[in-house]
């Protein structure tokens, strides 16, 4: 097992609409985990991004966003590209999540992925497939997705600001007893290694965490990290109040 430092990222979806809610929640969880030994991170809507950059400008939480446009800049109305994500103090971007993936192709991922990279934006590439079944199409249905978006990617960069979630479709918005079987997860972690080392070399492969999501919440978050031998979670509705996230931020602590 590749051992990283565990990460925790909050993917607020549209859950939280209010700043102040907003700014409740981020102080919250940056006051309840000052000295954390691994990395926290919240995935907001744009529209937050400087009110949060301000509420976390001396903590270690990272900030980032749910999207980016696959384009550098320029004439894309309604776009918001990475060097804007920058600017206004984002450190990551979530690229490829399965409810974005509806209105993206492949192609657009591979290219959101370079615009991240040239902007020096760490990367949360999410994968993950629509279901199972006995065929273990899935398998092959994840390796084509990891192939497809890092094949023009800079294997340089991948080992620096790459982080892999592997988020099953199936799994998603659900409660935890309803979320992947940590056996399961284990199996498709190791999968994701393998295919990894293959596309950006086994040196860079191993220093990409790769990350569950999908129904992570208090009562699984144990057996899935332990079972499941993964660096850490992106947690959907568990991430919208600091009553539901923080406890799972402290079974990844330990
Ligand atoms: P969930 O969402 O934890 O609500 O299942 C996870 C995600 O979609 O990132």
């Amino acid at each position: 097992m590749a051992k990283h430092k565990r990460i925790v990222i909050g993917n607020w979806k549209m859950y939280i609409d209010s700043p102040a809610v907003a700014m409740d929640v981020v102080r919250h969880v940056n006051r309840k985990t000052a000295g954390s030994k691994i990395e926290i991170g919240f995935a907001v809507p744009f529209v937050l991004l400087p009110t949060m950059a301000n509420a976390l400008k001396n903590s270690k939480i990272m900030l980032g966003a749910q999207k980016l446009s696959a384009h550098g800049g320029g004439a894309h109305t309604g776009e918001i590209s990475a060097g804007m994500l920058k600017a206004v103090g984002a450190s990551f971007v979530i690229v490829g999540h399965s409810e974005r993936r509806e209105n993206e192709t492949d192609a657009m991922i591979a290219e959101e992925l370079l615009r991240a990279s040239e902007a020096k934006l760490r990367v949360v590439l999410c994968v993950g497939e629509k279901n199972r079944d006995e065929s273990g199409a899935h398998f092959e249905f994840i390796a084509a997705q990891l192939k497809s978006a890092l094949a023009a990617f800079p294997k340089i960069s991948a080992a620096r600001s790459l982080i892999i979630a592997y988020e099953p479709i199936w799994a998603i918005g659900k409660q935890a007893d309803a979320a992947m079987k940590p056996a399961e997860l284990r199996e498709m972690e190791i999968f994701i290694r393998k295919k990894l080392t293959e596309i950006l070399g086994r040196e860079n492969a191993m220093k990409v965490p790769v990350l569950y999501g999908g129904s992570v919440e208090e009562g699984n978050a144990q057996s899935l990290i332990e079972g499941g031998d993964v660096a850490g979670f992106l947690v959907g509705h568990a991430s919208a109040s600091a009553a539901t996230f923080l406890p799972i931020i402290q079974v990844c602590e330990k």
